[in-house]
């Protein structure tokens, strides 16, 4: 294996980078093989680390040197030190001076797709984290903030549009077929926010008045052709600009905002200054070629970028370590968005699936970390649901825990104090703290403790002093690098029901009441008594999920049934629900006999709700959705059998399905599309509750069953029903599955971005041939491994979306993800990292599947060059717990 060491990066050996640059001036010459980049640095000595005279260590990789020049004086080779990381000038003057190299490098050969790199004829950077050392030399971390000129040359034939940050101030034809475009930005900012694109590209513009009166032009670039499929994506982006000056009161502020969909893309999209760079499958969209999933997902992310404007690009971080600074801060803004755009309650549900998906997981394996981690090898591996999803919690329970006007002051006064700045944690807290007079010293610990804590609650009824105690216990179990830990500071919102469901009075024994439900947890165990309770209550905890932890409550059956009808907290009635059925699961698996309640009881409850046309479509559709095979995974907790979990997953199911046919056939038929498709959140409910029935009432795949699939497949006008269809007969084996494939591929050959749904959805089935199926598709001719998104569809659709098979019983599932991690390793060192991943659970699953899992890793730890980012995944994913 590959032995070299890889260095470790510590938060507490931060120190401050011993030069301020105050302008930087970039010339970029294009060309697919050789890019030359002249870099002008205008640097002086930073007071507040004094080194005066050097040396001046810039990052680099990948780059062939030119030239340096120090006040236009040409350095000798002996005046420097270049290594594969880093040039180091030995000696700079003591007060100002101007620093000038050139180098090249090479756009086209760069499948990493860090950088600046070539993407289906389109120039493309993504310099978050590390990137712009690959485009030139450069202080290349987030406390280095500079004012940039970039001017770009290139062949104007081939090359007609060319972009990056800021305002265009310049632009012109050159001998020779050339010409030039030069951008300013005037905001100081950090490397890993600039861009350059280059390129053939259409474009759709709008414009926006901001509150303040001032005129932005807004513009979406894409492949030619293309440009009918922008304007959900504008939209979104003028509903998220009016959003944050009404919400947070926030404006943008350059004069043009510039969005540019690329194919090959590591990531989601990247908050650019002035100029985001998107997956175009976050901004194409149409209703013959994207689902409604498509559309609500285009809408977040061009929400969170644009809100990073201010979380991130104005107020950035001063290290890598801060990255929830940004993006939690930023998940939980475009969180927001989403729940005030569409329906709260649904949001909520769905923002607590993803976490519990992907975060819980995380944090109780081999990976897991604290929300800001204190040390890490490769920083692209930090790029977490821990940081995003888990940090944006910890935003939220301190709006919960200061209230919505509290949480707004503690913002204002962070706008106020570090515009312009590059940033800590410990100063985010300090704004809510100073605004709202509170103490958040405990609360400080959501950010250096690992792992999900566990409430253990218990509710003691005295029908004599009419008191009802409710006792709520902080287990919190050890984690890589930290065996003992502190109790946290949380909200867990609460309440009580009466007998009809009415909601009780929270009088504490003190006479106080319990405001809005929430309660202050802050020690290891607690206990909250109630008065005037006048007989058994059923308690409601942890209310729309106030806090990211693991509720242990024994409830009864009947219990969770009075929830699922009567709560008035829709959070939970859906939690009873999702309770309720894994309880059920879990028994079915351990052959319990003499279980009170079966799947008929359950079916009665769901009954309920998804016939009550109060409730949103939406909402009654996530009722219909039984808990995923992971999330009974992790209730398990140890020796996982996942063929097991799908056995008796696939068992409630179809008895809730039969039991409840004739009402869903209702449904069906009831929310059946009127009119043209739109893709606004009420129609996209109508349709999941809609397709969710579909999905119920064929359980049983009679040939009457299989028949209707086929039928909603081949009549879908809208890519929605099409897909949802084609889903469901992927799971089907039989010749309308056969038919449909063809019919798709047939249809969308020509759409590589459409046809990721064909790959994803035979990835995904649970049909037994799965493995060999995606060992072929990985030589269909659309398929390519430097391609994200395709690797995302097919490998990564299995190996994350697809329990049953990645993890069947002879570990073909596990080789196969292996063998590819080894490929893409190669190449493209963030995706392949991101890829092994999957195997971040293998120390829970039984003994025969764990030793199988294992060696699969063990075969990417030995295997030849292996990068710093599989190296830090693996590695660590290796190591044993307990
Ligand atoms: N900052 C980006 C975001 O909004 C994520 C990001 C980090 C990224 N590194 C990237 C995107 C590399 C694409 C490629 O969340
Ligand atoms: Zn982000």
């Amino acid at each position: 294996m590959a032995k070299k060491a890889h260095r470790t990066i510590r938060l507490n050996d931060y120190t401050p980078y011993p030069f301020l640059i105050d302008k930087v001036d970039l010339d970029a010459q294009l060309d697919p093989a050789v890019t030359r980049v002249t870099a002008k640095l205008k640097m002086k000595p930073n007071p507040e680390a004094k080194m005066p005279g050097g040396p001046v260590v810039l990052d680099g990789h990948g780059l062939e040197l030119v030239e340096v020049k120090i006040g236009g004086r040409k350095l000798n080779a002996d005046d420097y030190t270049l290594d594969a990381e880093h040039l180091t000038i030995h000696k700079v003057p003591d007060r100002a001076f101007t620093l000038e190299t050139t180098s090249t490098c090479n756009p086209e050969a760069n499948k990493a797709l860090t950088g600046l790199y070539r993407s289906r004829g389109i120039y493309c950077t993504q310099c978050e984290a590390e990137g712009f050392r690959r485009i030139t030399y450069y202080p290349d971390r987030p406390d280095v903030m500079s004012i940039f000129t970039t001017r770009i040359e290139a062949d104007a034939a081939d090359t007609p549009v060319l972009l990056s940050n800021g305002n265009l101030i310049d632009s012109g034809k050159l001998p020779k077929g050339r010409h030039f475009a030069t951008w300013n930005d005037p905001f100081r900012k950090p490397a890993y926010l600039f861009a350059l694109v280059g390129g053939k590209l259409g474009h759709i513009k709008d414009t926006f008045k901001t509150a303040s009166g001032r005129k932005v032009d807004l513009r979406i670039y894409v492949e030619p052709g293309k440009e009918d499929r922008c304007a959900w994506a504008m939209d979104s982006l003028k509903r998220s600009m009016r959003w944050d000056e009404k919400r947070f009161g926030r404006e943008y502020d350059l004069d043009i905002f510039m969005i540019v969909a690329v194919s090959d893309f590591n990531m989601g999209a990247m908050e650019n200054k002035g100029l985001n760079v998107f997956n175009d499958k976050l901004v194409l969209a149409s209703a013959e070629t994207a689902t409604d999933g498509n559309y609500e997902s285009i809408e977040a992310v061009i929400a969170h970028e644009y809100f990073h404007n201010w979380t991130g690009n104005r107020i950035t971080c001063r290290d890598w370590f801060q990255l929830c600074l940004k993006e939690g801060l930023t998940v939980f803004r475009d969180q927001e968005f989403t729940a005030d755009e569409r329906s709260r309650t649904v949001e909520r549900i769905g923002s607590v699936r993803g976490l519990r998906a992907a975060q819980f997981p995380e944090d109780a394996g081999p990976l897991a970390h604290p929300v800001r981690p204190e040390s890490y090898i490769e920083i692209n591996n930090f790029y977490t649901s821990t940081v995003y999803e888990k940090g944006a919690e910890v935003c939220r329970m301190l709006q919960t825990l200061l209230g919505v006007d509290g949480f707004r002051k503690g913002m204002d006064l962070y706008f106020e104090r570090h515009d312009g700045e590059a940033t800590t944690v410990e100063k985010f807290i300090a704004c809510f703290e100073d605004a709202c007079k509170a103490d958040l010293t405990q609360f400080m610990l959501w950010y250096r403790q690992s792992g999900t804590p566990e409430l253990v609650c218990t509710m003691d009824y005295d029908a004599k002093k009419q008191q009802a105690a409710l006792t709520i216990e902080q287990v919190l179990a050890p984690t890589p690098g930290q065996p003992k830990k502190k109790p946290f500071h949380m909200p867990v919102r609460m309440g009580l029901l009466g007998g009809n469901g009415d909601a009780l009075a929270l009088t504490l024994a003190d006479g106080s009441t319990v405001d809005d439900g929430i309660l202050e947890l802050k020690k290891a165990k607690q206990t909250f008594t109630f008065k005037g309770v006048t007989s058994r209550p059923v308690a409601s905890l942890l209310r729309d999920f106030s806090a990211p932890v693991n509720l242990s409550f024994a409830q009864s059956t009947d219990d969770l049934e009075f929830l699922m009808v009567h709560d008035s907290d829709l959070y939970n009635r859906w939690q009873a629900g999702q309770t309720y059925a894994t309880r059920l699961i879990l028994e079915l698996m351990a052959k319990k006999k003499g279980a009170k309640a079966g799947p008929k009881d359950l079916a009665r409850a769901i009954g309920h709700t998804i016939a009550d046309d109060k409730l949103e479509p939406a909402y009654r559709a996530m009722m219909l959705a039984l808990p995923s095979e992971s999330d009974i995974a992790r209730e398990v907790r140890t020796n996982v059998d996942p063929a097991a979990i799908h056995a008796a997953r696939q068992t409630v199911r179809r008895e809730i399905g039969m039991t409840l046919r004739d009402d869903l056939e209702k449904l069906y038929a009831k929310y059946a599309q009127k009119g043209p498709y739109k893709p606004d959140a009420a129609s996209a409910g109508q349709r999941s509750i809609r397709l969710a029935a579909l999905g119920m009432m064929t359980v049983e795949e009679r040939p009457a069953d299989v028949a209707k699939l086929a039928a909603h497949f081949s009549s879908a006008t809208n890519m929605t029903d099409q897909m949802t269809a084609l889903a469901y007969l992927a799971d089907i084996d039989g010749p309308e599955r056969i038919k449909a494939l063809a019919a798709f591929e047939k249809q969308w050959g020509g759409d590589s971005l459409v046809m990721d749904k064909w790959f994803a959805t035979q990835a995904m089935s649970d049909l037994p041939g799965t493995v060999e199926a995606v060992e072929k598709l990985q030589q269909h001719t659309l398929f390519q491994l430097t391609n994200p998104n395709k690797v995302r569809a097919l490998i990564g659709a299995f190996a994350q979306g697809n329990q049953l098979n990645f993890n069947r019983a002879d570990g073909a599932g596990y080789s196969l993800v292996a063998g590819v991690v080894i490929e893409l390793n190669k190449h493209n060192p963030q995706v392949a990292a991101r890829l092994t991943g999957a195997f971040r659970s293998w120390q829970t699953l039984e003994p025969k599947r764990r030793k199988l899992a294992k060696a699969a890793l063990e075969s990417v730890h030995v295997s030849q060059g292996l990068s710093r980012d599989v190296f830090e995944i693996v590695s660590k994913t290796l190591q044993e717990q307990d």
